[in-house]
């Protein structure tokens, strides 16, 4: 499979989606061994360019390059020459000059990403784009899913908050129908974009009618920095309608999982005692973050799945990764 950037969900086939997700399996085996680094990107420079704040995201993404023994590099950009009016094109490609052969980039740009991999030689990965796509963020949603449920075909998957702002949702949206699962999305009208059916989905303003039956629940974060917008009259009226909690849970199928991307926002979107109930796979999503980026990085710099186990070189000379 040539991968030569991760920019979004909605351009990979669900065969892609799926060699990513076996070749992530093999990268978690590794993951569970006591000396968990193989030496797969040996000689290849990582940048991780944070133009937004992250935990989960900047973290898993260091320790994958770090468990693949490639050399990184870490750009935010309080500190940078960004305050002096440096653009992001300028930045990057300073950066690239440096040698760098993948570029991981978080921006609150939709877009920028793609906009990168048109001027850069490095390959370019997407962290989280404006409003737009957050690819690996998705793609370690399918592997816990996949790995919980044993598929994702046919599994109901109900998507509950602000997709209006959500890249987690579009990328979830693209990913998971193409993979057969039936998505609904539930929300307050304000926070549903127009026309969002066209993206093959149902769509419920009822907090109960979306959850029957479903085999997850997927929360997402309440955006509050985007909230002074007037589209919530207030977050206790968000929190009453559509906060998940223990008895609204049981709507849903009884061994539903429950997912969230994170950061939580506890007593709004879901409760404490769902957020860490038996149901709740809100921190193995996080571990598996890792081992899906592992794939991605491994991919992306041109390794060859799903073998990653004991590792080749994977990087030819010629390879436009490979300096
Ligand atoms: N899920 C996610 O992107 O979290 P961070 O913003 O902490 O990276």
């Amino acid at each position: 499979m040539a991968l030569q950037h991760l920019l979004g969900i909605q351009e990979l086939s669900a065969e892609e989606i799926l060699t990513l997700l076996d070749t992530a399996r093999s990268f978690r085996e590794i993951l569970d061994r006591p000396i968990k680094k193989v030496p797969a990107l040996r000689g290849i420079t990582i940048c991780n360019a944070f133009y937004e704040s992250s935990t989960r995201t900047r973290l898993s993404f260091e320790l994958a390059e770090k468990r693949l023994s490639a050399d990184s590099v870490n750009f935010a950009v309080s500190g940078s020459s960004v305050s002096k009016g440096e653009s992001l094109r300028d930045t990057i490609r300073n950066i690239e000059a440096m040698k760098v052969d993948i570029v991981v980039i978080r921006h609150w740009a939709s877009g920028a990403a793609a906009y990168l991999a048109r001027h850069l030689v490095a390959r370019v990965i997407n962290a989280g784009d404006g409003q737009h796509e957050h690819p690996t963020q998705a793609l370690l949603d399918f592997y816990t899913i996949r790995e919980r449920k044993g598929r994702i075909a046919g599994l109901k998957v109900a998507i509950v908050g602000d997709i209006l702002h959500s890249r987690v949702a579009r990328s979830n949206i693209w990913g998971l129908t193409r993979l057969g699962a039936e998505v609904c999305l539930v929300a307050p009208r304000t926070l549903l974009p127009e026309g969002i059916e066209r993206m093959g989905v149902r769509v419920e303003t009822d907090l109960a009618s979306g959850l029957r039956d479903a085999d997850v629940i997927y929360l997402l974060r309440l955006q509050l920095e985007r909230q002074k917008g007037g589209f919530l009259p207030s977050l206790r009226e968000y929190a009453m309608a559509y906060g998940l909690d223990r008895e609204r849970a049981r709507l849903a199928a009884a061994d539903a999982l429950i997912m969230h991307p994170g950061p939580m926002n506890r007593g709004v979107e879901i409760q404490q005692d769902v957020a860490d109930g038996p149901q709740s796979v809100i921190l193995e999503q996080v571990a598996n973050g890792v081992a899906v980026r592992m794939a991605v990085l491994y991919l992306v710099s041109g390794g060859s799945p799903p073998e990653p186990v004991g590792m080749t070189p994977v990087i030819p000379a010629a390879h436009p990764a490979g300096r």
